[in-house]
This record gives structure tokens, C-alpha cells and sequence, in this order.
């Protein structure tokens, strides 16, 4: 068995936090990621938003007679709260159905009667019922390579341009919002289209995650010392527990064992919603657990936690050792543009690691006949001296982040000017601020939505302003 499977695990309890909708929108390998997303289809959230359905160009930057054929690309539509002319906040949707980002987003409902604003989320192509191609979309490069941020991009623009104009308010103000790979996206945007949005509150967005802006082994430094704050006891369990899936890996009779203890994680409730704070209550089991027991199966129980919450059918399927790379959407955009290297230090709590990007292109070149480039994305977007760039030539970029995201790392975590800010808790998880507000939230919570509703007003005052005596 790969311990990268059970690795993810562990992964999964750092970045989210109250319940299901806070799942991490993605991971470093993405096979997780899509069995997150399959969970995801099943249980569809209910929201209240209107389905619309736009004519998409499938490609915005040739002109081939193919560039031209149509798609259907999904959005979501609330103007429940919409005073005409006022501003239109849209979504700029991740690798995934747009309704689950829609459901996760409570923070746009939340803030739209305040703003008479009109909530859109935009299907990212290539994912939920966006498809170029149909079924056939991820057959292969030829058919995937439509796929990538850029193209991304520039379906919202066409989108928001057509929208606006069928409802007459060209003048409305745009502000774009995003979390994670959305929060990449919402941010770019902005540097991109500044003439279609006004700002971007990019919720959790490690823009810096790429070339060795970011040091690589600081996502899972991050992670561990989630896992550490929590419980140093809890830390080294885990830690030392991977000698121990090593020296039962190597026998064969160990392989067994291996499966009983898996299995038992089926067993146990599988109802219990995931708690507020998941690394706590996962180390909670380990420094609880009898003191006789291995590493090993103290920390296969906390996992279980996780594993029954989203009531898999499967604990886990160690038949299937190596990860499966079937094609998917973010493994391909993985091993194309977003690539993210990731190692593991001797501090944290996983096996060392390091990244080639010589294995990694070789698996790319395997699974779907294409070279990644690695450096297309700072080139594209920048992130390089970014303090010094976007202090001379952006604006109007929230970027907010919690520190027990290991995302956060390679985020903007310092303002960078008077109006690209960088709102940082200590204790938020990936995109708690875009979540619905509740009546527990804490302070620090409700502080950083407040400054975020403050920033994006003044955005929007100052257009008004601009635009009345310009
Ligand atoms: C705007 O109207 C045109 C014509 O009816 C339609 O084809 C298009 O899909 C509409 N745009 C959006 C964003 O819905
Ligand atoms: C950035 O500036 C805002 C005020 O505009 C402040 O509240 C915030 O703490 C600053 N962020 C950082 C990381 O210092």
C-alpha cells in the first residue's frame, strides 16, 4: 500500500473545519480530490439560485475553425436582493460542480442584501455540467488541452460582459469572489480584466504556490504543526506510525493485518457530523486510545473519523495500492500549468519527500501525453517580487487566509499596498470567511468578514464616484 493515500487523510482534517461544506477544494495530488467530488455529487445541496445556461466559445485564442464551435457553460443566477444598477457579485467558480461552491459560498447571500447586489457563480469549463466535449471531454489532450486557467478566465469575462448586457447595466460594478483554486482565479481576474471587475476577494488562494516562490516543504510544515499545536503527543504518533506501515507493508501476512485494521473503521458511526475542530478531535482519539495499541491503528482510528463522516462505502480500498490516475480535471490541470511542487521535511510528521520535476513530467508525459510547464503560471500571472509588482501595478485584491490552512503558505499573507490587503487570522482553516455566518462564529471571524465588507463598500463607493464626476 502507498502511504500517500493515507497520508491525505491527515491532510484533509488540517483544511477543513466545521462540516462537510468546508472540504479543501483541492489537494496536492488530486486523487482525493475527485473521490471528495464524487462524495459531493451525491448529496447536491440545495440553494437558492436559478440555473442558467450560456453559449460558450471553446477556445478564446485561435481562431481555427474549432475555436469557434459552442459549449453550454453552467451559471447560477440570485436576484432576490438585486436593486437594479447596483452591484453584480460573481463567483468565479474551482474545479468542480458550481453548485457545491454556491452552497459553500454563504458569505455572498450573507452580504447581498447589505450591497442590493445580484450573486453569480460561474461553472469553471471542464468540470460539473460544463463540458466542452460532452462525456467524451476527458478523453484525451486533444480534447482536455481547452482546458486551463486562462480559457477560464476568459469564459467569465465573455460570460459577465453577456450577462450584463441582456441586463442592461453595463454600468453595475463587478466584484469577483473565490476560495482556493477560485480564489486563484478571482484574483487573476482582476490583474487581468481590471475594465470588467472593480476588486477580488480572493478567499485562501496560494498564488504564490508555484516555482520556488513558496518554500516547497511548507505545506505539509504547515500541517504538521497543525497536528503539533494540537497535541505534541498527537505529532509524534503519527510520525513514528510510519515505521510502522513500512515494516507491515513488507509481509505479507502484515498485509492482512493491515486490511483488518481498515476494516474496522466501517463500523463505527458513520452519522456524526465532522467536528468544529477536526485535528483536535482526530488527536483527541490518539492521546485517548489504549496505551497498548500500535501507532499505527491509533491513528487508522482517527482517520475513521473522516472516512465515515462522508460514509464512504469503502473504508479504504487497499487492493488498489498505487494512486489511480484516472483522468480527471484538476490532474490534468496538475500536469499541465498548476504545478505546485510539495516535499516533505524531516520536521514534519510525514515520511521526508522530494519532488523531481523531471519523475513528475515523465508521469504527466504517461498518463496524458503532455509536458507540464511548470513556469507558464508566474509568467502568465506573475508572483515573483510580487510586493514590488502589484504595489506599482494592481489594486482593489483582498487576499484573506487562515493560518491553520496549510494553503496559506503560499498565499499573499502581507498588504502589499493601500489597496491590496492581506487579511490573516491565526486560527481560520481554508476559507472559513466564506462560509455562512452562525451564531458561534468568533471574533476573529466576524472581524475579518466586517473588514472584508468594509473594503469591498469602499471599492464600490469610490466607482460610483468615479463614475459620476469622471
Ligand atoms: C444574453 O442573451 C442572449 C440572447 O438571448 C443569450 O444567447 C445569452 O445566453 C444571454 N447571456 C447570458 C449570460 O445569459
Ligand atoms: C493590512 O491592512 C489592514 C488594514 O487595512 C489591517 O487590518 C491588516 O491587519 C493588515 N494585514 C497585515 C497582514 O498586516
Amino acid at each position: 500500500m502507498a502511504p500517500s493515500s493515507f497520508f491525505h487523510l491527515l491532510l484533509i482534517f488540517t483544511m477543513s473545519a466545521t462540516t462537510i461544506e468546508s472540504m479543501p477544494t483541492f489537494f496536492p495530488r488530486a486523487t482525493y480530490h475527485s473521490s471528495l467530488l464524487k462524495q459531493a455529487k451525491d448529496s447536491k445541496p440545495k440553494i437558492p439560485y436559478k440555473t442558467h445556461y450560456f453559449p460558450q466559445l471553446l477556445d478564446h485564442f485561435t481562431f481555427q475553425p474549432q475555436s469557434s464551435k459552442i459549449f453550454y457553460q453552467k451559471y447560477l443566477i440570485n436576484n432576490q436582493y438585486w436593486r437594479k444598477g447596483g452591484p453584480i457579485f460573481v463567483y468565479t467558480g474551482n474545479e468542480g460542480e458550481i453548485e457545491w461552491f454556491a452552497a459553500n459560498t454563504g458569505f455572498m447571500l450573507d452580504i447581498a442584501p447589505k450591497f442590493h447586489a445580484l450573486l453569480v457563480f460561474i461553472e469553471h469549463r471542464f468540470y460539473g455540467e460544463s463540458m466542452p466535449f460532452g462525456k467524451h471531454s476527458y478523453k484525451s489532450a486533444k480534447t482536455l488541452g481547452y482546458l486551463n486557467s486562462q480559457q477560464a478566465l476568459a469564459d467569465f469575462a465573455v460570460l459577465i460582459r453577456s450577462l450584463k448586457q441582456n441586463l442592461s447595466s453595463e454600468a453595475s460594478p463587478v466584484v469577483v469572489f473565490g476560495g482556493s483554486y477560485g480564489g486563484m482565479l478571482a484574483a487573476w481576474f482582476r490583474l487581468k480584466y481590471p475594465h470588467i471587475a472593480i476588486g477580488a476577494l480572493a478567499s485562501s488562494a496560494p498564488i504564490l504556490q508555484f516555482d520556488n516562490i513558496t518554500p516547497w516543504s511548507s505545506f505539509y510544515d504547515a500541517v504538521s504543526q497543525d497536528y503539533k499545536d494540537a497535541s505534541l503527543n498527537c505529532y509524534e504518533v503519527i510520525k513514528g506510525s510510519w515505521a510502522e506501515l513500512d515494516a507491515l507493508s513488507a509481509q505479507k501476512q502484515g498485509l492482512a493485518e493491515l486490511s483488518r485494521t481498515f476494516r474496522t473503521c466501517k463500523n463505527l458511526k458513520s452519522m456524526d457530523p465532522l467536528p468544529a475542530y477536526p485535528v483536535q478531535a482526530m488527536c483527541k482519539i490518539i492521546d485517548e486510545f489504549s496505551p497498548g495499541a500500535t501507532k499505527l491503528s491509533r491513528v487508522f482510528a482517527a482517520a475513521s473519523l473522516y472516512y465515515n463522516y462522508l460514509q464512504t462505502e469503502k473504508c479504504f480500498d487497499l487492493g488498489n495500492g498505487e494512486d489511480s490516475h484516472g483522468l480527471n480535471g484538476w490532474d490534468w490541470q496538475a500536469c499541465t500549468e498548476m504545478v505546485m511542487p510539495m516535499t516533505c521535511s524531516s520536521e514534519s510528521m510525514f515520511p521526508p519527500s522530494s519532488f523531481s520535476y523531471q519523475e513528475f513530467a515523465d508521469n504527466c508525459m504517461k498518463n496524458y501525453g503532455v509536458a507540464p510547464r511548470p513556469h507558464w503560471i508566474t509568467t502568465e500571472f506573475g508572483g515573483s517580487r510580487i510586493e514590488q509588482v502589484l504595489k506599482k501595478s494592481g489594486s482593489n485584491i483582498i487576499f484573506s487566509n487562515g493560518m491553520q490552512d496549510p494553503w496559506s503558505r503560499g498565499s499573499v499573507l502581507k498588504n502589499i499596498s493601500a489597496s491590496i490587503v492581506a487579511l490573516v487570522t491565526e486560527k481560520g482553516a481554508h476559507h472559513v470567511d466564506f462560509r455562512s455566518a452562525t451564531k458561534e462564529d468568533p471574533d476573529w471571524l466576524i472581524n475579518q468578514r466586517r473588514q472584508e465588507v468594509e473594503i469591498i463598500q469602499k471599492w464600490i463607493d469610490e466607482y460610483y464616484k468615479d463614475i459620476n464626476h469622471g
